[in-house]
């Protein structure tokens, strides 16, 4: 489970966004609100959902950082979101959690960025510049505002008719999909892998009351001796043996005289055994229509015997083909 702690001054809606899609699943969750404003709608929007929220005075966020890390780790935050939050932010926090504080900004960074560009003043500012389109970016905190790396941004269309309020709703809009999903982006790249399920091997150690560290054994693959055949002759096959990548491409080709050999004995078993045991077949049935039974019986029986010399050639040529190249007759 990684846990999100969102920081807040205001009214909290893209906090409430994040608890929704988060804490009904297994593997994310808003686990803590840290805000500025005593009285901020985002203290009781928390409360009602059942996130842990506490207030930390500008005082501490300014003077007494390690005390806000102490908060986050005691509540084992690894991620932040700034959801709306005004306050200034020490370096030491930027420290402790480095490449893992989010910010998202109404607007499309580096474009009206900066000190005094937040919430409505974006807005009114876009407006006033009569731009076409704006949008939303999340981005990871650094030392200066709003100028660290993009993860995610979106843009909407500003419209003639458009005030900042109508602008900020658009903007809102596209928030509520890009902060989540910047956030598992983030996870994804730097959180810490899961801890491996218990194996077999440590229930048993475990069991058995001994330690599972088996550093006798030595588990690295071995490498099989290659057989090495005589001069001329050919590699006999070892199921199993690999053959190393380095080596595939030299293997030996496939001797000429097997071909040869495969094309003699197609002509020799298949070829003419075959066509004269089918001119044999044809004879039965002629011999047979003009009244020459014994003819018949003639050519029958040589069209069997052809039939079984062709087969009887066939496996004798094959399987003569590997003794005799062994020794060395091709
Ligand atoms: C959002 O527009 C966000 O981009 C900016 O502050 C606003 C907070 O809105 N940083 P809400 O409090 O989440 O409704």
């Amino acid at each position: 489970m990684v846990n999100i702690a969102v920081f807040a001054s205001g009214n909290g809606s893209n906090a409430v966004n994040l608890v929704k899609t988060f804490n009904s699943g297994s593997r994310i969750r808003v686990a803590l609100c840290l805000t500025d404003k005593e009285n901020a709608p985002v203290i009781e929007k928390m409360q009602e959902l059942g996130v842990p929220v506490e207030y930390v005075a500008r005082s501490v966020w300014k003077d007494e950082p390690q005390k806000v890390i102490d908060i986050l780790r005691s509540h084992d935050i690894e991620i932040i979101a700034l959801a709306g939050f005004l306050c200034f932010i020490d370096e030491t926090i930027v420290k402790a959690y480095e490449g893992k504080i989010l910010n998202i900004h109404p607007s499309l960074l580096p474009a009206y960025g900066g000190r005094g560009m937040h919430g409505a003043n974006v807005h009114k500012a876009v407006i006033e510049a009569g731009e076409v389109k704006s949008g939303a970016t999340v981005h990871i905190v650094t030392n200066e505002i709003d100028a660290g790396p993009i993860v995610v941004q979106r843009c909407v269309t500003v419209l003639p008719e458009d005030t900042p309020e109508t602008l900020e709703a658009k903007v809102h809009e596209v928030e509520y999909d890009i902060f989540p999903e910047a956030i598992m982006k983030v996870i994804a790249t730097t959180a810490e892998p899961p801890a491996l399920p218990k194996s077999v091997d440590d229930d048993w150690a475990e069991t058995l009351g001994v330690p599972n560290d088996l550093p006798h054994l030595d588990t690295t693959p071995h490498e099989m001796p290659s057989p090495s055949p005589a001069a001329g002759q050919p590699a006999a096959f070892m199921p199993g043996v690999a053959v190393p990548a380095s080596e595939a491409g030299s293997q030996e080709p496939m001797p000429p005289t097997y071909l040869v050999w495969a094309v003699v004995t197609m002509v020799l078993c298949c070829f003419i055994p075959g066509i004269v045991a089918v001119v044999n077949a044809s004879k039965v049935s002629s011999r047979y229509f003009a009244g020459d039974y014994e003819g018949a019986r003639r050519a029958s029986r040589n069209a069997e015997i052809w039939i079984i010399i062709t087969f009887v050639i066939g496996v004798i040529i094959n399987t003569l083909y590997l003794p005799l190249s062994i020794a060395g007759m091709f």
